[in-house]
């Protein structure tokens, strides 16, 4: 296929525009990307770069139109055939589609109404639309942008003009999906409808409500299959989240933002307990679940154990990949409880979405003393990472099914090996929060990948598409499939690695290398060195991390497209 000059024109340099980056640069079209952050900017960057073609793959605002007459310009519309509208997937889960598309349409003067290029099908997963968004959405945008490249290549396509009277198009315009229509009525929506309205605004909007007297978005909707109380009461909390009950059961909520009084501080999530501080009322009990229960029930947990075999499953899951203090010491505990099993093989990670996006940002944002809380977190994430780099009696296994980055890929990289979804992107560096990074990445990164590559990784901070990250020896397999079907891969060679009677000699070399890189260096020389800079990262004067990772947590957008995205 004719390789074309490609520019991405994206409202951020977000999971789907990266795969999208990924996927067409693999491809061996020359991509550049550039932030709708302003009309003028945009012509500038369009002159400049001179596309063949500009595609859009998560665009807020409208294209003008002296770009798209004279450019042909590719929308990803979230929605199918005919669908229209700001808020398709919020309307997507609000109904209870079982089966949703993604539309890539050329840029017209009116909204989502231009000629079809490709359209795509894919199933509706119970989740909540980011969520949603990372993994089924993402899988069928790049399957509909690599297939509407592929046409404009050809140069003999000709686009379907919208066409309401065609049988397969289905779609419809719809309003802007307000707080109106997602407002809870906790005296008379069962728990399926609470579940449909909170996952259709995570994780934005959120769904806005009260609670003690004060305004906050709800965010998460998990089900409960046991609590039950009081419509609209707070009944349990967790780990944080707290549990509401509903006319007919009760739903988590793991996570909420207080609204922004008028002048007000700007606001931003916070685990549930957290936000409510002192308001939530000592009555309301903590009520546990083991990780190995977590797995039985239908409840909401960021921990679950299972075992198949001679295979451990630690499977964590924590809003957004972020895991702060508290989120570390309870995987640790978790992880170190499943080293005392008698299994052989020990997986760990999600079943779907992120594996990990490093120390939590959000709560160091919200703690009394930043600094101190970014360095509790570091030093939890590390205890975690030296738990897995230290186990020598079981092989250990990373499973990626979502994204990763920063510390989250460092996580991953403890394991003995890492599987990967193919749709997966990395992100294996630090510099954009101004951090010179722990979790004993200079220990296991250059292990990996040489000392030039990790190098270059770190500095050019950009992400990794599973196949690249595969060549280079960042990760070890890939596979193909959506979540299930990777995960049913995963088992399959879980339980084959765990009955090979390889896997013996496997430990023996394990022990063997561990001792050696000890001798070496040990673990704990690695540990103090990056801490040494991390400590000046969070306390020293002059440091950009403070403020980068406010503008991060404050949504700041920059003021033009970021250097490292422009080379
Ligand atoms: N702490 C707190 N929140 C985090 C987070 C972190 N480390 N990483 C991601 N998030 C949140 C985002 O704020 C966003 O929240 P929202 O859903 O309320 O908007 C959500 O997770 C998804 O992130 P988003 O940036 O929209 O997803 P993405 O897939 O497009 O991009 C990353 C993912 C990882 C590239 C980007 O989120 C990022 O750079 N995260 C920071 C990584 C980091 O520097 N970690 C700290 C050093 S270890």
């Amino acid at each position: 296929m004719e390789t074309l000059r490609i520019l991405l024109v994206a409202s951020a340099f977000n999971s789907l525009t990266q795969r999208v980056h990924v996927e067409l640069s693999e491809r061996g079209h020359r991509v550049g990307v550039e932030l709708a952050l302003g009309d003028d900017l945009l012509r500038a960057r369009v002159a400049h770069f001179q596309p063949d073609l500009i595609l859009a793959p998560m665009l807020t605002r409208a294209i003008p139109e002296d770009i798209w007459s004279e450019h042909t310009v590719l929308i990803v519309h979230p929605g199918p055939k005919g669908d229209r509208g700001p808020s398709s997937l919020d309307w997507a889960i609000h109904e209870d589609a079982d089966e949703w598309g993604v539309t890539v349409l050329q840029a017209v003067a009116e909204m989502d109404a231009g000629p079809i290029w490709a359209s795509e099908a894919f199933p509706v997963a119970p989740c909540g639309k980011s969520e949603l968004y990372r993994n089924e959405v993402a899988d069928a945008a790049v399957r509909a942008a690599l297939r509407a490249v592929e046409r404009f290549a050809g140069g003999r396509f000709e686009p379907e003009p919208l066409d309401y009277g065609r049988p397969d198009v289905r779609g419809q315009l719809r309003p802007y999906h307000t707080q109106q229509f997602r407002r809870i009525d906790w005296f008379t929506d069962t728990t399926a409808t609470v579940l449909r309205k909170l996952r259709a605004g995570d994780s934005q909007p959120g769904v806005l409500d009260e609670l003690y007297g004060r305004e906050f978005f709800l965010h998460g909707g998990y089900n409960e299959d046991r609590l039950t109380g009081i419509p609209g009461t707070v009944i349990a909390s967790r780990d944080g989240a707290i549990c509401r009950a509903t006319v007919d059961g009760a739903v988590w909520l793991p996570q909420l933002r207080e609204r922004r009084r008028p002048d007000g501080p700007k606001t931003f999530k916070q685990p549930a307990t957290d936000a409510l501080g002192a308001e939530l009322p000592a009555h309301v009990p903590e009520v546990p679940v083991t990780p190995a229960e977590a797995a039985t029930r239908d409840t909401w947990s960021e921990l679950r154990y299972r075992e198949q075999g001679s295979v451990g499953y630690l499977e964590f899951a924590f809003p957004s990949g972020a895991m702060s203090t508290r989120q570390c010491r309870r995987l640790l505990e978790a992880y170190v409880d499943a080293c005392a099993r008698p299994v052989d093989v020990l997986v760990l990670g999600p079943t779907r979405d992120f594996f990990s996006n490093g120390i939590h940002l959000n709560v160091i944002e919200a703690a009394a003393d930043p600094a101190e809380e970014s360095w509790l977190n570091i030093n939890a994430m590390d205890d975690l990472v030296e738990a897995i780099l230290t186990t020598t009696d079981k092989f250990v296994v990373s499973v990626l099914t979502g994204n990763a980055a920063a510390g989250g890929v460092m996580l991953a990289l403890a394991a003995d090996e890492i599987w990967c979804r193919e749709s997966v992107v990395l992100n294996p560096h630090y510099r954009l929060m101004g951090l010179h990074g722990s979790e004993y990445w200079t220990y296991t990164l250059p292990r990996r990948v040489g000392t030039t590559e990790a190098v270059d990784l770190t500095r050019k901070t950009m992400p990794v598409g599973a196949r690249a990250a595969a060549a280079m020896g960042l990760v070890d397999r890939v596979a193909p499939g959506d979540a299930n079907g990777f995960w049913s891969w995963v088992r399959q060679e879980a339980a084959a690695l765990a009955e090979t009677p390889e896997l013996a000699n496997l430990l023996v070399r394990k022990k063997q290398r561990r001792a050696a890189d000890e001798a070496a260096k040990p673990l704990a020389a690695y540990r103090t060195e990056e801490l040494t800079q991390m400590r000046r990262n969070f306390f020293e004067p002059g440091e950009p991390y403070h403020q980068l990772r406010r503008n991060f947590v404050h949504k700041v957008c920059p003021p033009a497209t970021p250097a490292h995205l422009l080379q």
